[in-house]
Parts: structure tokens; sequence; C-alpha cells
């Protein structure tokens, strides 16, 4: 099933709806890469889609660190379990198993579930802190900062 963006996963938070928008492309193009039943192909999507979600899971963490957002310990124990999750599927692929269709499905369900759920909770708290901070010419650098940590500019266009 093709994932379609829908405006209810939108945080409203640009950068951060940049990000989810791009895991749903990558995980669409994970779905292309089974139908080509091309293991390699399947291999090489998984490890470009794994990597860019942990790194927006790891961005999401400092925005909410900086932002002081009440629930992050919660919310990074969320991603922490999935990050396993997901590390447990790229290990059975790597050993050869079929695991394309079912990381797929994974990967779907709890991107959805998610960001409607878990990251829609942070949207209120870490905007006011955003707008907060983007008002000081000071901390104008910051979110250039935050992107640099975790996004080789490449991957930011
Ligand atoms: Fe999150
Ligand atoms: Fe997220």
């Amino acid at each position: 099933m093709s994932f379609t963006w829908r405006s209810s996963f939108d945080t409203g938070i640009e950068i951060i709806d940049l990000q989810h928008r791009r895991i749903a492309d990558y995980i669409n193009q994970l779905e292309g890469a089974i139908g080509s039943q091309d293991r390699y192909f399947v291999g090489l999507v998984l490890d470009e889609l794994v990597d860019y979600t942990l790194s927006h899971l790891a961005f999401e963490e400092a925005l909410q660190e900086e932002a002081r957002y009440s629930m992050a310990v919660p919310h990074k124990a969320v991603h922490d379990q999935f990050a396993r999750r997901v590390e447990k599927y790229r290990q059975r692929h790597d050993a050869g198993e079929d695991v394309g269709a079912q990381v797929h499905g994974m990967l779907y369900s709890w991107l959805v579930h998610h960001i409607q759920r878990d990251d829609m909770a942070y949207v209120p708290e870490v905007k006011a802190a955003l707008a907060a901070r983007l008002m000081d010419r000071r901390e104008a650098s910051w979110m250039d900062r935050m992107l640099g940590r975790f996004f080789p500019v490449a991957k930011l266009a």
C-alpha cells in the first residue's frame, strides 16, 4: 500500500514535516524495491530509509531537548524501541531472510501512528520554544547548526 500524505500528518513545524514526508517517500521507494524482487535493491533502500529515519529521530530529540519538552524522555524511549526493532529487521535481511514486506508494513503503521499520536503531542511546546528562539537574532543560526549536525547537506534538499 503506497503511502499517501494526508494533511492530518502535518505538524505545522515545517522542518519536521519535510523530514516526515521524506521518510514517507522512502517507504514508497521500499515498496517499489520489494516489487522489483531485487534483494540487493531492497537492502540498499532499507539502509537509506533506516539511516535517514534515525537521523530524523535524533534531530527530533535534540529539538525537544532544546525546547525543554516535558515528555522528551518517554518520547526518546519510544524512538529507541523503534530503532531496536528496525535494526533487528535489518539484521534479518542481512542474514538472508525475506523481510521486505514485513518491514514495509511495520514502518508504514509505525510512522502514521507515531506522527499522529506522539509527535503531535510535542508540537505546542516545541513551537512556542522555537518561536521564542527565532525571535532572538543570536539564535538565528541555531536551526542550521542542528540540521548540519544530523543531516548531510545533500540529504536536506
Ligand atoms: Fe518522534
Ligand atoms: Fe517524527
